[in-house]
């Protein structure tokens, strides 16, 4: 159909009622939006699913036979932390397949804001403290969502990075710093990817609300950026729907009447022009003309669940990082294995809100390790498994099968069913201040090692609370962690902790009483095999911090200004640490971390050799070797940071701008290395123009940030100048 052809006979109700949503989805239940069809001129509405982790549907539906399970795939911090673009992707093609077979035509994913602090509530769903690892990867999975014609939205445009009066914060940020930070990691997913859709945020952005922020949805984004696809609302943001149609919004989301009636009559009242109107129009119609359901897609609802299983565990073992290591793992597969911590048996898959999934199943570490023919003790098991958790979750499975056997399950029910999952397993119930000193005294006479878990949940809406039980162990287990550790040394048997979190948790205070730690992070439904391959050494870990682990809470820069003024209720919050966020703080004002960005141990080691860096026009070259020299088959993440010379602007001490994971390198085996990095990512912003000033740049190959093995240098005889579109303008003095 021609979009012209069509507008031209839309009455001026009919295009607004597009750039209106419908409201929840009702074509698939628990879907957040549906957008309006037209039905005299053939236009279907739409449907668009959350989120990042894989699609959230309701599993059940009352009053049919059958289920709508969705794969809970791991939280974007484990995708960032394989640091592996291909298996990014491929978790986007399967979240893709599963949205295209269940009848979603857009995905509301992936998530994109900063690792500002560790405390966000949202951070599972972001990928890194760092612009281009974060961008490159959205892109990666962007990718693999539209590559099965399904559309994929960045969200949230932008500075989104706290949960704390999420609808209404003032976020105060100096331009340099968002086009170098909070910014850059849209624009380069947006140039990587061409995503159909970008959500704007429900935070004001230097006191303008980002879903009515013309300099923002229309200056930057489609006029330097020249992005074309389309803008929607978040759910319910802003409180101005005129001001956000003329600001540069084409979708308001979910949409309701009274914002529908608001348009028409700004528009009769001469306050939105027509042609604004046609123009937000036409990219819904653009959308919808993309979609699945336009192209008279029908859903199949049977996705292939077991290989996007097998895609999920993938990426879980992937991004797995080990901390710590002193000669405990790999374990003996003829280990017994005592397994302390609720989280070992509920193991925790993904964080709350529109970020959840709703899965077949979750394999808990216990059975994990069980599957793979391990002995676990079996007391402890019991212990563990006799919360009342446990019952609750037989009660859960009860209700599903009776609903999935057509059974009088009344719709009100249907919410709480689709959530009970989560929160049960969430909840706080726990038994680890119970157990009694025999107990562990009999496991580490007769278990060979003690594996404890450590876990936490977060989620949309909230912020954790950064105190004991929290950012911090709580006494339970910190006395836990010690009464083992005490126990088991005693007989020479090691403590290996897992840490299943969705952002790091204070770690120095304790670190020392373990053998291992391996943070697992919240890693979908596959947890508990990803975690008994990687601790059998059936896979070498190969995950990297995709953000820095700070010592305390409170020397995160951002902390002195979180959450904003006043403290309590904050109208506004200002990003005062500037463009020194993560590592480059630490980096630049010499600040040690628990451990740096980019870290994660191997059970094998890996060599760097032969680097070599040309420039050829305006891209920098970089090749070297990376050979594994150590007993395990793995692979190793190549990161490339760039030091600056000192110039006109304050930089940072280094900054990451290329990347590469390797194949699985055997034992001697050798991989040939070539990073590409073009010249204009050596740019800072200088409040009119990107520059990259004249003068040697170090060029840092390393194994993380601070393991450099491989230095070289780039001479840069003339400042380059770029504009706001990356072209190359005069030099200005
Ligand atoms: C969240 C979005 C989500 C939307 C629809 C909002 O509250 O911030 O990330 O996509 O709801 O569920």
């Amino acid at each position: 159909m021609d979009i012209d052809e069509i507008l031209k006979n839309m009455t001026i109700e009919e295009k607004i009622s597009l750039i209106v949503g419908a409201g929840l989805s009702k074509r698939v239940p628990s879907a957040a939006g549906e957008t309006r069809s037209i039905d005299r001129l053939g236009i279907p509405s739409i449907v668009l699913s959350d989120g990042p982790a894989g699609v959230r549907i309701s599993p059940i539906r009352i009053g049919e036979v059958g289920t709508y399970y969705a794969t809970a795939f791991p939280n974007e911090i484990v995708l960032a932390s394989t640091w592996n673009r291909d298996i990014v992707e491929a978790v986007g093609r399967a979240i893709g397949e599963e949205a295209r077979d269940y009848g979603i035509d857009v995905i509301l994913a992936p998530g994109l804001n900063m690792h500002r602090i560790p405390l966000c509530g949202r951070n599972f769903e972001y990928f890194s403290e760092d612009p281009l690892l974060a961008g490159e990867l959205a892109a990666a999975y962007v990718r693999g969502v539209q590559s099965v014609g399904v559309g994929a939205t960045l969200k949230h445009l932008v500075a989104n990075e706290q949960e704390v009066n999420r609808f209404t914060i003032n976020v105060i940020v100096s331009e340099r710093t968002l086009r170098e930070i909070y910014l850059r990691a849209f624009e380069i997913a947006i140039e990587k990817s061409k995503p159909w859709a970008i959500m704007a945020a429900y935070n004001k952005l230097n006191g303008k609300y980002c879903t009515q922020n013309e300099w923002l949805l229309t200056k930057v984004l489609r006029e330097e950026w020249e992005y074309n696809g389309l803008v929607m609302t978040d759910w319910g943001a802003g409180d101005n729907p005129i001001e956000q149609i003329k600001a540069g919004i084409d979708l308001i989301m979910p949409g309701d009447e009274k914002i529908l009636q608001s348009l028409l009559e700004a528009y009769k009242k001469g306050l939105i022009d027509e042609k604004i109107i046609d123009e937000r129009a036409r990219r819904v119609l653009e959308l919808i003309l993309k979609s699945p359901t336009y192209k008279g897609h029908r859903p199949s609802n049977k996705p292939d669940l077991d290989v996007h299983a097998k895609i999920a565990y993938e990426a879980a073992v992937e991004g797995f990082v080990l901390l710590k290591n002193n000669g405990v793992l790999p374990i003996s597969k003829d280990a017994k294995i005592a397994l302390f911590g609720k989280g070992s048996y509920l193991t925790i898959k993904g964080g709350l809100g529109s970020g959840d999934t709703h899965p077949r199943y979750v394999v808990s570490i216990a059975n994990g390790l069980k599957e793979r023919g391990i002995r676990i003790d079996e007391d402890l098991e019991k212990i563990y498994t006799s919360l009342p958790q446990f019952w609750m979750l037989r009660f859960y499975e009860w209700i599903v099968n009776e609903v999935v056997k057509g059974g009088d399950i009344k719709p009100l029910c249907s919410s709480i069913i689709e959530h009970f999952d989560s929160f049960v397993r969430s909840s706080g119930i726990n038994v680890d201040e119970y157990l009694d000193d025999m107990v562990i005294e009999k496991a580490a006479r007769e278990d060979d090692v003690a594996i404890i878990t450590v876990s936490r949940v977060s989620g949309e809406g909230w912020d954790r609370s950064g105190g004991k039980g929290d950012f911090y162990l709580s006494d339970s287990e910190l006395n836990l962690i010690k009464k083992v550790s005490d126990a088991f040394h005693k007989h020479g048997k090691k403590v290996i902790v897992l840490l299943n979190i969705p952002s790091p948790i204070e770690i120095v205070s304790w670190r020392d009483y373990v053998d291992a730690i391996l943070v697992i992070w919240t890693p979908g439904q596959e947890a508990g095999r990803a975690v008994a391959d990687i601790l059998l050494g059936i896979v070498s870990p190969s995950g990297k911090l995709p953000l820095t682990w700070p010592k305390d809470l409170y020397e995160t820069p951002a902390m002195r200004t979180y959450p904003g003024v006043p403290k309590y209720n904050p109208q506004y919050v200002v990003y005062e640490e500037d463009i020194y966020m993560g590592y480059r703080f630490y980096d630049t004002f010499a600040v040690e971390p628990a451990y740096e960005f980019g870290y994660g141990l191997s059970y094998t080691k890996f060599e760097y050799s032969n680097l070599v860096i040309t420039r050829e026009d305006n891209i920098i070259k970089i090749r070297l070797k990376v050979k594994n020299c150590g007993q395990y088959p793995g692979k190793e993440v190549v990161q490339v940071y760039i030091r600056s010379p000192r110039g006109k602007l304050n930089k940072p001490f280094q900054e990451l701008k290329g990347f590469y994971k390797t194949r699985s390198l055997k034992s001697d085996e050798e991989e040939d290395v070539y990073i590409e990095i073009p010249i204009k990512y050596l740019a800072s912003f200088n409040g009119a123009l990107w520059i990259v000033e004249r003068g040697e740049y170090e060029i840092r190959v390393g194994s993380s940030s601070r393991d450099i093995r491989l230095v070289g240098k780039l001479s840069i005889d003339n400042d380059i100048c770029f504009n706001k579109r990356w072209n190359i303008v005069p030099c200005m003095d």
